[in-house]
């Protein structure tokens, strides 16, 4: 894709609505495009919000006011049927804690995210097993989540996010749980295959080590949203 925008977030605001009447205003008005292809960082404090703007990113929550446009589609009167099918093929998800399946092996969890997609069971394994195999994990296809590592289990998250296709990655805290040594490695390759892939990305983290391999980042305070770099 070369023309117009993989993510175009709106004038988007979120506001939860505390019991009583207060409310609780998040962000407002926020305005981001990203192109294909384009690594974007948001760095922000704990509790600023930055797990409900991927979320709302990626369709997986409403935002209060505003819109968000994937492939320059608007998602604002889409269903909500017709907005899971928007997510299943074009956005892939990375969250803090890996958010495995327990009952599936490494290969498995990986696959499923293209059989979803709609790809048949054989290939969606083959294509599974190379992911993994590029990230190290050949010894570990056939072990469950609770057989791995917090490292390990961020790298199969990684290719299950990837395994879809997408052409919007969405990563909260991807390295959130891992120490400074796994965190740089973990992030390294995310951003290589991110890169590998031509996928565009979002990535949202306090780690400010990280984040000088992004094209663009953002600042995400009570006091707003702003490029930082
Ligand atoms: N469903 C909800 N209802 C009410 N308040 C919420 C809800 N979800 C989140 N919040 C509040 O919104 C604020 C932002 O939360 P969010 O999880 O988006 O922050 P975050 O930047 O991801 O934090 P962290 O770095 O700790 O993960 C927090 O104050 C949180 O308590
Ligand atoms: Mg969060």
């Amino acid at each position: 894709m070369s023309k117009g925008f993989v993510l175009e977030l709106i004038k988007l605001s979120k506001i939860y609505s505390e019991s009583g009447s207060d409310k609780l205003v998040i962000f407002k008005n926020i305005n981001l495009s990203i192109k294909s292809s384009e690594l974007v960082g948001i760095i922000a404090p704990s509790g600023t919000g930055k797990t409900s703007l991927l979320n709302i990113s990626g369709l997986l929550d409403l935002p209060s006011d505003g819109e968000v446009r994937i492939l320059n589609k608007s998602t604002k009167s889409l269903s909500i049927e017709k907005r899971n099918n928007v997510r299943r093929k074009n956005i892939g998800f990375v969250f803090q804690s890996s958010n495995l399946l327990n009952e599936f092996t490494s290969i498995e969890n990986v696959a499923l995210s293209r059989i979803i997609k709609g790809y048949r069971f054989i290939e969606a394994l083959n294509y599974a097993k190379k992911l993994l195999i590029n990230v190290g994990m050949e010894n570990r296809l056939y072990s469950r989540p609770s057989q791995l590592s917090g490292g390990e289990k961020q790298r199969v998250a990684i290719c299950r996010a990837i395994a879809n296709d997408p052409k919007l990655l969405l990563a909260d805290e991807p390295t959130g749980n891992l120490d400074g040594e796994n965190s740089k490695l973990i992030f390294n390759l995310l951003i290589d295959l991110v890169k590998e892939k031509n996928v565009s990305a979002l990535v949202a983290t306090h780690n400010l080590d990280l984040i000088k391999k992004m094209d663009r980042v953002f600042s995400l305070t009570k006091n707003g949203f702003k490029e930082i770099h």
